[in-house]
């Protein structure tokens, strides 16, 4: 269906649009950017001549290769220059009426046969392609970011997609050099519904002054081998995005109390402390100001990182058990999509389901909350003492 010739379009050229432009025109195709803002449109052509010279520099990447990647990538505000693609990826606002109204008008300028794809987080594919005449052709492409860097990419049929649709868009984003899984229309997808607990748990510590931050940021590094703390990394993503994500998976899954957002991270958002970005966060980045010490108690660490390590492995598994994504996929996609150090199920296999279990049961019976409520299948696999692999 795809070839080196088809054409991709990418709709709007900020932060991830102009990351999967530039992996589109590195891998060969001739690819047209769309952006309604034009400082946007030319910031992102000054971005890629300057991330390319950078990959010169660095030996990445030839002279010849970067000028072919340039050659290969326009930039245009009309939406009328994408009558000729095979394939776009829509990267604009994460706005629901806002993405339908375009689709529906790139579908009524682009050929019959012109797949149409939305990089969205948290919006239902379905819902996005409930907009055009041929739901068939729409489906979820969704890269990480940087998306030059980050291998993954989640790729999400909707309800209505086409199925041989979905393994061309797999074939064509393999041949991109990118780690591709494939998942059910769900909210957070894989990652971002699997990650939760890693920031949620570690808050529910805190919260409940089991441990400061600092330490839990310590033991999940020291003992659980994570390449960044759950506090230093929400300092780094912001509390502007991470909260608005646990908080929209939490509403989409009717208010599970599984996904419930802490207060003290919307605390933080309301006080604008979004985290490194803006000087405080958990911590405080400004000049002047040292980092707290963590309190190197290893018991402490080591029931810490069980505790966020069950519940990562209780999500996984559901995810499993629901049919949103396969073993393999799943733990893929953390491993490539947030650089887990190890995919959460085989991590379940060498720790012992039962033991697994064990823990999500203690702590059930501890508070008595649906939040602790040990998904079925790994009951299941205990009775039969099967392993995920
Ligand atoms: N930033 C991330 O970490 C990340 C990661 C994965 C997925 N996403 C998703 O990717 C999408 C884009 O996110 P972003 O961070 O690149 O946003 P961004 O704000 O950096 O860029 C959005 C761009 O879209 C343009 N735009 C807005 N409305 C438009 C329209 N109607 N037509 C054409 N252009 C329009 C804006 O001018 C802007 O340049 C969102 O759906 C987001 O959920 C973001």
């Amino acid at each position: 269906m795809f070839t080196k010739d088809s054409v991709i379009g990418i709709v709007g050229s900020g932060a991830m649009g102009s990351g999967i432009a530039q992996v589109a025109a590195t891998a060969g195709h001739k690819t047209i950017v769309y952006d309604t803002n034009i400082t946007a449109l030319e910031k992102a052509k000054t971005n890629l001549t300057n991330s390319l010279g950078k990959l010169v520099e660095k030996q990445k990447i030839t002279a010849d290769k970067a000028q072919t990647i340039l050659s290969l990538t326009s930039y245009s505000s009309s939406i009328q220059d994408f009558k000729s693609c095979h394939l776009i990826i829509e990267a604009i606002v994460e706005n629901i009426d806002v993405k339908q109204s375009v689709f529906k008008e790139l579908e009524s300028i682009t050929s019959e046969t012109c797949v149409l794809a939305s990089n969205t987080s948290s919006l239902s594919i379905t819902s996005i392609a409930s907009a055009c005449q041929k739901p068939e052709k729409v489906i979820g492409i969704h890269f990480f970011n940087p998306a030059t860097l980050m291998p993954l990419v989640e790729i999400i049929p909707g309800v209505a997609t086409d199925s041989v649709i979905a393994n061309h868009c797999q074939t064509l984003i393999n041949s991109w050099g990118k780690v591709t899984v494939m998942a059910k229309d769900t909210p957070g997808f894989i990652v971002n519904r699997v990650a939760r607990p890693f920031y949620s748990e570690a808050l529910r510590i805190y919260d409940e002054q089991l441990a400061d931050m600092a330490t839990i940021d310590w033991a999940m590094k020291e003992f659980g081998g994570f390449k960044m703390g759950p506090f230093e990394l929400m300092d780094l993503i912001g509390h502007d995005v991470n909260y608005v994500v646990t908080e929209t998976v939490w509403k989409q899954f009717y208010f599970d109390p599984r996904f419930r957002p802490s207060l003290t991270q919307k605390r933080l958002l309301e006080a604008k402390f979004l985290g490194k970005k803006t000087g405080r966060g958990f911590y405080d980045y400004r000049e002047g100001s040292s980092l707290p010490e963590p309190k190197k108690d290893e018991a402490l660490a080591k029931y810490i990182v069980n505790r966020v390590l069950c519940m990562l492995i209780n999500e996984a598994c559901d995810t499993k058990y629901l049919g949103i994504a396969s073993a393999t996929d799943i733990d893929l996609a953390m491993t490539k999509g947030v650089n887990y150090p190890k995919g959460l199920l085989k991590w379940a296999d060498e720790i012992g389901i039962a033991q697994v279990l064990n823990t999500l049961n203690e702590l059930y019976d501890d508070y008595q909350e649906d939040r602790y409520r040990a998904c079925v299948l790994l009951k299941q696999m205990v009775k039969q003492g099967k392993l995920f692999y």
